[in-house]
């Protein structure tokens, strides 16, 4: 995987302000003039994916993503979506294991482990998101909710690879709230799960594994918090939801020392 900052907007259940065919024309027009060193994540509602695979099929610096997948590979699953599927619709990742699927809908750490797995049968990239509770936080247990979720998703065969692996540590309480934790918190989990990754797959291959940030990520924030040490890159929600407040988090990641 590449060294270069990664910014990933993650739609959910949602259209842009602007409709899909807008936004991504903007995301492609900003691209032409994109200075190096930054990559661009789009997670779209399963319906969009085609189109916006289409419109950037040919740029190695935007990628698209899948919001979720079935743990199956095919078969009798109404309503489910396979990781064979995304990749016909043109995707090169999904996001696995969102706090939204854990919490509102339930997600247990064993279907975030077959997950992987499927998305990397599928030559795809997870952007695995772990991230604790307020209450977890409040009371201490922070830093053992993210390795048990690690752990639990790495399992006992070997994983999925770094190659196959992104990370977005997502704190549960931060996301569509405004509430962002201090840099000092944010640098000190990026580190936990830096260390904890090292136990997993040895240094070496931990050490290309991308450690994203996501929670209230917007234009006002992303230059600081981009500037902690260890972030490759943020997951954001609400501000990607029209182009003109995601713009600032792209520009502000090329306005310098981001993810230095
Ligand atoms: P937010 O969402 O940026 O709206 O907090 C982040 C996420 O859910 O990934």
């Amino acid at each position: 995987m590449s060294t270069d900052f990664m910014v990933v907007g993650n739609w959910k259940m949602n259209i842009p302000e602007e409709g899909v065919v807008e936004w991504c024309r903007s995301l492609g027009v900003w691209c032409e003039g994109r200075p190096r060193g930054l990559e661009v994540g789009i997670g779209a509602p399963y319906g969009e994916l085609s189109f916006v695979s289409g419109e950037f099929g040919g740029r190695e610096e935007v990628f698209v993503l899948g919001q979720d997948v079935s743990v199956w590979r095919g078969g009798s699953y109404t309503g489910e979506v396979s990781a064979k599927m995304l990749k016909l619709w043109g995707c090169d990742g999904v996001l696995v294991g969102h706090s939204e699927r854990r919490h509102v809908l339930g997600e247990g750490d064993e279907q975030v482990y077959e997950k992987l797995r499927r998305v990397r049968e599928e030559g795809m990239v997870s952007v695995l998101c772990v991230g604790e509770t307020l209450e977890e936080r409040e009371r201490g247990e922070a830093y053992g909710r993210v390795s048990s979720q690690l752990h639990r998703a790495w399992g006992h065969d070997g994983g999925v690879g770094s190659d196959f692996l992104v990370v977005a540590y997502e704190p549960v309480w931060s996301i569509g709230t405004g509430r962002v934790p201090s840099e000092e918190d944010v640098r000190e989990m990026i580190d936990h799960v830096e260390t904890h990754l090292e136990v997993l797959m040895g240094e070496e291959e931990a050490g290309k594994v991308k450690i994203l940030y996501g929670g209230s990520v917007n234009g006002g924030n992303a230059f600081d918090l981009g500037r902690v040490e260890g972030i490759d890159g943020f997951l954001v929600g609400g501000a990607s939801l029209s182009f003109e407040k995601f713009l600032p988090i792209l520009e502000s990641v090329n306005s310098g020392g981001v993810g230095e």
